[in-house]
């Protein structure tokens, strides 16, 4: 199929690679000419693990980049938008469909074959039917359902493993207001044997996504609050509360041979210094205040984003324990990136956590192995050592924030230990051993 995707960030770009590896033909095409420019020369504009070598092997036979919408549209089947959704506050700010739902709408007036338009990005439930559907109708003069279809494909990557789980799905969305819209959309992901489809209509298709994350990020707030309270108790150890949650055969099913399967659901219940990233906090938020406009109160989810929002700081507490004034102390801070796998920074617990310190007069020396270049951006204006490696991070330091699960981290014990005077190691994942290091302090401990 003829594909056009407009965006190339972490999911349009991320997309348009994997559509056409698995043999579709696509353009990708954002207004932002440098990013083009890269995709065209084989380039990625972000990281993410085996994103360039894909890419390398696509760009220039059934992939390439444009800035030209109008075009890549008329030449293709179908379009995906995979723009930004971005919370304002009050209400995802979609701006970017608009713009980008006029200028398909308008090209359409230029195709004379059916054409199938598909929303990818995260929005409200009621965003395709009732802002999409009617802009391309007004823009291209044509009827939806009969000149072109409407559908709504949520994407459920994750940064860090973007390329293996949209190659791998473990479910494809198919929203379409008819049967038609549904059967071409399906099509796209034809070349995906064996995943389960959920067909179904735009706005149920939108509810997944925003259901799908509101859980996960409970299920961490959860975890989080436990977490908090065991450490006000004293004598409990989250990590240990957690363990015995788990092994309930309804979170890890015992097998007939015995074994036991432990689903990756289980890491999000497990406490830690809060989640971040560009989806969680933005998605719960969002639906917080649709729900609000909807005569609900959303009770649960307000709570979620309270905890979460408090969790950072419970670094600072930590340290406080041990250092009450950090003017001109030296502190490393190990993972900047709101994940392992990612450089993408946005709504990182690092952040709050490298301000506070930065106000103190703490020397920050910072250390992550990917998202350096996008900290600089972030904390542009402070001042921050930034380390070449985890071992120069650590040099004169008296504590150390361990705030990314980064898998380079579980060497950190063998460094602290060859220190002349170990600093006191703030876990903030807990990812390393209780007693791996002389002076420990965890989350939830
Ligand atoms: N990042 C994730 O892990 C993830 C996962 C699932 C869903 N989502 C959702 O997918 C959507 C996109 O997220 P993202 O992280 O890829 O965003 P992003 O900000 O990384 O990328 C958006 C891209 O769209 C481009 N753009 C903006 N207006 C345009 C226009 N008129 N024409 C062409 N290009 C235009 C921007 O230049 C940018 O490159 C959001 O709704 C997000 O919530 C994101």
């Amino acid at each position: 199929m003829k594909i056009a995707v407009a965006g190339t960030g972490y999911v349009g770009l991320v997309s348009g690679v994997c559509l056409a590896a698995k043999g579709h033909d696509v353009i990708c095409v954002d207004l932002d000419q440098e990013k083009v420019d890269k995709i065209n020369r084989g380039e990625p504009p972000i990281y993410e693990i085996g994103l360039e070598a894909l890419l390398k092997d696509n760009i220039g036979k059934r992939l390439r980049a444009s800035t030209d919408l109008r075009e890549a549209v008329i030449a293709s089947d179908l379009s995906l938008i995979a723009v930004g959704t971005p919370f304002d506050g009050s209400a995802i700010d979609v701006s970017f469909i608009r713009q980008v739902a006029r200028e398909i709408g308008f090209a359409l007036r230029e195709r004379d074959e059916y054409h199938m338009v598909v929303v990818k990005s995260t929005v409200v439930p009621g965003t395709t039917d009732d802002v999409v559907l009617p802009i391309l109708e007004r823009e291209s003069n044509k009827k939806a359902g009969v000149h072109f279809g409407v559908g709504m494909n949520p994407e459920f990557l994750r940064e860090g493993d973007a390329i293996s789980d949209f190659m791998n799905p473990d479910r494809i969305v198919v929203g379409g207001n008819d049967e038609k819209a549904r059967d071409m959309l399906a099509a796209v992901y034809a070349p995906f044997e064996g995943v389960e489809i959920v067909r179904t209509n735009p706005k149920t298709a939108e509810m997944i996504k925003y259901a799908a994350n509101s859980l996960l990020a409970t299920l961490i707030s959860f975890s989080n609050e436990i977490g908090n309270l065991c450490a006000s108790i004293g004598e409990i150890d989250a990590q240990e509360v957690m363990r015995g949650v788990h092994l309930d055969k309804r979170f890890s099913p015992i097998m007939a041979d015995g074994t036991r399967v432990s689903p990756s659901s289980n890491t999000y219940l497990e406490a830690g210094c809060g989640f971040g990233g560009s989806c969680f906090p933005k998605d719960v938020k969002a639906l917080i205040a649709h729900g609000k406009r909807h005569g609900r109160d959303m009770a649960l989810l307000d709570a979620v984003v309270s905890v979460n929002a408090e969790q950072p700081a419970k670094m600072i507490e930590l340290l406080d324990k041990h250092i009450a004034n950090r003017k001109g102390v030296k502190v490393a801070v190990l993972g900047l990136a709101f994940k392992p796998g990612t450089d993408d920074m946005r709504e990182s617990p690092a952040i709050p956590v490298v301000q506070t310190l930065a106000e103190e007069g703490a020397i920050i020396q910072a250390f992550d192995p990917i998202a350096v270049d996008e900290a600089r951006h972030t904390f542009s204006g402070l001042d921050i050592h930034y380390a070449p490696s985890m071992a120069a991070a650590l040099d004169g330091v008296e504590a150390i924030l361990l705030m990314t699960r980064w898998d380079e981290f579980a060497g950190l014990p063998a460094l602290v230990s060859s220190m002349d005077s170990p600093p006191v190691v703030i876990d903030g994942r807990r990812m390393l051993a209780k007693d791996s290091v002389p002076r420990y302090e965890g989350i939830g401990l």
